[in-house]
């Protein structure tokens, strides 16, 4: 049974990554815009990938006997300068996130909610992969920077993403996958 407490930094943390899913499909159709439909597709497998870890966490507070809640989704930015600052926004915002998850990993240590914290250790290692994988894109757009065809080729190579949901969480198919 989930303390109160937890219930509600739960459904917080769901809306951010919901939020998290927002902000990369925003992103998604910003490159859509700018003609980069390599970057646009690996924005949206990103905002696959926070909507399963939406989907995740509310499925968890269901589960544990809470009740989950869904708040408004604050609106994303809508445009960016160029890729490499839309890729920067990507990185500092996945580091802020990893924050965001040791605190919540902090209110289950301080709820003595074993459980919670076992359950929250696969967002701390998905960190992990997120800070690394966001790292590695902004040094290639950064090395790209206004060089068009650096910049397209970059395009090409992150085209090559591809996600499938995991068992019992596939929702709708890839942008890329529909051409
Ligand atoms: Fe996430
Ligand atoms: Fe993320």
């Amino acid at each position: 049974m989930l303390s109160e407490k937890m219930n509600e930094a739960l459904n917080v943390q769901a809306n951010r990554e919901l939020y998290s899913s927002y902000l990369y499909l925003s992103m998604s159709y910003y490159f859509e815009s700018i003609k980069m439909s390599g970057f646009a597709s690996w924005m949206r497998v990103q905002a696959g990938e926070e909507l399963v870890h939406t989907l995740k966490m509310l499925d968890y507070v269901a589960e544990a006997g809470g009740r989950a809640r869904m708040m408004a989704v604050e609106a994303p930015r809508f445009s960016w300068d160029s890729p490499e600052q839309a890729f920067q926004h990507v990185w500092d915002h996945e580091r802020m996130v990893t924050g965001l998850i040791h605190a919540l990993m902090g209110v289950a240590i301080s709820e003595k909610d074993g459980a919670t914290k076992n359950f929250l250790q696969w967002y701390v290692d998905e960190q992990v992969e997120e800070e690394e994988s966001s790292d590695a894109v902004l040094s290639k757009a950064r090395a790209a920077g206004n060089d068009v065809s650096r910049l397209q080729a970059a395009d090409r190579e992150l085209g090559q993403r591809r996600f499938k949901f995991p068992r019992g969480f596939e929702i709708f198919p890839n942008l890329a996958m529909l051409k």
